[in-house]
């Protein structure tokens, strides 16, 4: 069932429009060991839990020190728009390009940086910003979050008072690519079905499509809708808070986590921010 959340009146700085409107710490060895698969998560999907320890794979695509974000197409060479260029860095020319070719002017693909799976979604919220909100016209929208026993975290606005960076105002958002549920891959498009088609409706509600979708218990997310959220290491159970993408339905608890990206020229690159001592790595340690 899909959550309610209350309305904020939408800011007007940096064309964004509002819906609702301890970390533990990520050495070094484990950020650089996440390397992954599309077929690996695809493995996953059918041996559920135990697929988990499938898609820890030596690192591929990415090497300490490279803050550019690559294409992971291994096995879609022949399906994803962006097939032919794996591993090859991510530009934001080329998401602008395949947008045109939809419905909603979005685009999106699966990548890797830093040996991280991510999925990095172009969406036209500069351009739709000032137009009404209908369907297909999709734009960031930021929100108020609510743990899974329904209590109030906090608003997405919240972390962007204290890292204006944090909002992708670049129109490109990345985001971590490991499932909150089991720790599977979503992926971008990987399947068909109305969660990833090419249509999109406002309000973070289950319902359009442009989700990322998690092929192994279905678990579905709004790259568009941006809420403050609080998620543990499994390992630990240390929690900590954390900005992402709203779960929109399925089993998973909570969303996924953004990675800050930066343009430079045009190639896509990730970032590391540090907002009230923590670093937004250690937003991404909950499947260690
Ligand atoms: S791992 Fe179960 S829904 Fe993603």
């Amino acid at each position: 069932m899909v959550k309610e959340f209350n309305l904020r009146p939408a800011p007007q700085e940096g064309g964004r429009s509002s819906i609702s409107d301890d970390a533990t710490s990520m050495n070094r060895r484990q950020f650089m060991r996440y390397g992954f698969n599309t077929a690996a998560g695809i493995l996953a999907a059918s041996m559920g839990a135990l697929g988990f320890a499938t898609i820890l794979m030596p690192g591929g695509g990415g090497s300490e020190g490279d803050s550019a974000v690559k294409y992971w197409a291994k096995g879609r060479e022949d399906t994803a728009w962006y097939g032919s260029m794996h591993l090859q860095e991510m530009k934001k020319s080329d998401f602008v390009a395949e947008a045109s070719n939809t419905k909603t002017g979005t685009s999106g693909a699966s990548g890797v940086w830093q040996g991280l799976p991510v999925t990095v979604n172009y969406i036209p919220n500069s351009h739709n910003t000032g137009t009404p909100v209908v369907d297909n016209k999709p734009r960031f929208q930021t929100a108020e979050g609510y743990d899974t026993t329904g209590k109030y975290v906090g608003h997405f606005e919240d972390i962007v008072e204290k890292e204006p960076l944090i909002f992708p105002d670049s129109d490109i958002i990345m985001i971590f690519s490991r499932c909150p549920h089991l720790c599977c891959i979503p992926g971008w498009q990987l399947v068909d079905n109305t969660f990833t088609e090419d249509h999109w409706s406002a309000g973070g509600t289950d319902s359009g499509g442009t989700k990322l979708f998690c092929i192994c218990h279905s678990s579905r997310f709004d790259p568009t809708l941006l809420e403050m959220n609080i998620n543990r290491n499994r390992s630990n159970g240390q929690e900590f808070k954390y900005a992402g993408i709203r779960l929109t339905g399925g089993p998973a608890p909570v969303g996924l986590p953004l990675i800050p990206v930066i343009i430079n020229g045009d190639i896509i690159e990730g970032n590391v921010l540090t907002i009230d001592g923590v670093s937004t790595l250690d937003w991404l340690t909950y499947c260690d």
